[in-house]
């Protein structure tokens, strides 16, 4: 097995799922307790994974330098690399700008390859998204690869086995990210198998649920969503009838939404499906408000009340929620992982909440989720959904949300839904920017709302790029916006991938 040692990144669960896809074992470990595990477990590999604090700050996240003397072969992924530099006697300095996205890595095959980069290609693509970076390498380390902006991004002292890349391979962006993983898994001397979501791993899950519930009564928060609706149809084949799906209507759904999820649960798949209305609740709790994050803790908040609620109506003791595992790492579900926004379904369970929380698709990803939902024969348009935030169209208006606001903001959605229900996008979607412009119609001066479209592509919720649309299309949606909603009078394209940005803006 391999022993990876999480020093915060965003993106630690991704490279131990990537090395359990490659069939083996991992066991992920904070640095305070690693030597510990280390000494428990004995891997035959260690990673270091990366993380947002700089090696020479105060308190970073460390390790004991005896772990490069067990003779372990380790692999440290930006501050991982740059951790090892630092300890071993190199050089860490900040860039002289953060680097975030795309970059292009030349191997250095004149110096001499190496295991870990067999069958890499010289020249490909790979993801970064670092402030520091190595500036002198340790002694007894070679540097194998650069980028345009990182002379060191690949190094090793071959001897020991220990290497040291600065860019991320467990992320899809990285051309060859799970190449060189795997090359490492070989280099401990580990059997490489590729394992992956079938048949049997979902009736382990199913199996798993009727375990902890029991002849129990649960509830469960439906959305309508690919994570809500696959955990819902999970229970609801666990437990049958004993799940009550309540489908909560803040109010801050898109256009249409309530229908479809009722002609879907209710009348094909048969469910127990109790339709809420909250509208009012909502929005008067979230009068005033302007602040992301507390936007989302009121709407977390007052679902929570809702299904207690509803769940003493039920008599069920169990909440069922479709969490996902980028939900919990965002929400700092790892210890030295920074906090970039509360999901509701994970941030404000109160201590006294009576029901037991059941969240079966916490250990995967979106592409994960969509294949247990395949295999459990949901239709297309239901795992091929787009994924909607829990909060709704709230994360979605800048400033306060309000039925204005809201109305516009559906109106301008169902636009762009429509004109790119064709197109295999991760999202697409509208934002109500909250900024108000000039403009002219009709000879007379406007001062109107600006509404942004978002459309990007992404394999999981860690990174994403925005579509590069054609412009007829952009032209087409942002004429049909403004003609049809005359309060609208300015249309914009958000052209920032993630990261830095959010794929939703708040
Ligand atoms: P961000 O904006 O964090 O979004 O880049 C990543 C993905 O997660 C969705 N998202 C949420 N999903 N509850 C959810 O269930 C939430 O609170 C939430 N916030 C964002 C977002 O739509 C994107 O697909």
């Amino acid at each position: 097995m391999i022993i990876l040692i999480d020093f915060g990144s965003q993106t630690a669960h991704l490279i131990a799922r990537r090395i359990r896809e490659l069939g083996v074992e991992v066991y992920v470990a904070t640095p305070e307790v690693a030597s510990e595990k280390i000494e428990e477990l004995k891997p035959k590999g260690i990673i270091f994974s990366g993380g947002p604090a700089s090696v020479y700050e105060k308190d970073a996240p460390t390790v004991d330098k005896k772990i490069f003397e067990m003779g372990i072969p380790i692999l440290g992924i930006c501050y991982g690399q740059q951790l090892i530099a630092y300890l071993l006697g190199g050089e860490v300095k900040p860039g002289k700008k953060k680097e975030y996205g795309p970059a292009e890595i030349s191997i250095k095959y004149q110096v001499s390859s190496i295991k870990l980069l067999e069958g890499v290609s010289n020249k490909s693509s790979i993801w970064m998204s670092h402030g520091d970076h190595v500036v002198t390498p340790p002694p007894g380390f070679k540097t194998y690869a650069n980028t345009q902006t990182i002379p060191h991004a690949v190094i090793a002292d071959t001897n020991r086995k220990i290497y040291g890349i600065q860019f991320h391979p467990e992320v899809v962006h990285t051309e060859y990210g799970t190449q060189i993983l795997e090359n490492f898994l070989k280099i401990c001397g580990l059997e490489v198998k590729k394992s992956e979501i079938n048949e049997e791993f979902v009736e382990n899950i199913i199996s798993d649920i009727k375990d902890s519930v029991g002849d129990e009564k649960a509830i469960c928060a439906l959305s309508g969503g690919v994570d809500s609706s696959v955990a819902a149809l999970l229970v609801h084949k666990a437990i049958g009838k004993n799940l009550t799906s309540v489908y909560v209507d803040s109010g801050l759904m898109r256009e249409g939404e309530t229908e479809v999820l009722k002609k879907v649960f209710k009348d094909h798949y048969q469910m127990n499906v109790d339709i809420v209305d909250s509208k009012d609740e909502f929005l008067k709790a979230l009068r005033g408000i302007v602040d992301p994050e507390e936007k989302r803790k009121i709407i977390g908040k007052i679902f929570i009340q809702v299904f207690e609620k509803e769940s003493i109506k039920s008599g069920a003791r169990f909440l069922v929620q479709g969490t996902i595992y980028p939900d919990v790492i965002e929400s700092a579900g790892s210890k030295h992982a920074k906090n970039i926004k509360s999901h509701h379904n994970v941030g404000g369970l109160p201590a006294e909440v009576n029901l037991v929380l059941i969240e079966p698709l916490r250990n995967f990803y979106k592409d994960q989720v969509r294949k247990i939902g395949e295999i459990l024969g949901l239709p297309e348009s239901i795992t091929e959904r787009q994924p909607f935030p829990g909060p709704g169209l709230a994360v979605r208006i800048i400033g306060e949300v309000s039925e204005y606001n809201l109305e516009i903001l559906r109106k301008a959605d169902a636009i762009v839904t429509e004109e790119l229900k064709d197109t295999k996008l991760w999202q697409a979607f509208a934002v109500f920017t909250g900024i108000k412009t000039t403009g002219v119609r009709g000879d007379n001066r406007a001062y109107g709302e600006t509404i942004a479209v978002r459309a990007i592509e992404a394999q999981d919720a860690m990174s994403a790029n925005f579509a590069k649309l054609p412009y007829e299309k952009l032209e087409k949606i942002s004429v049909r916006i403004v003609t049809e909603i005359p309060e609208v009078n300015r249309v914009v394209y958000d052209i920032t991938n993630k990261p830095p940005a959010t794929m939703e803006w708040e």
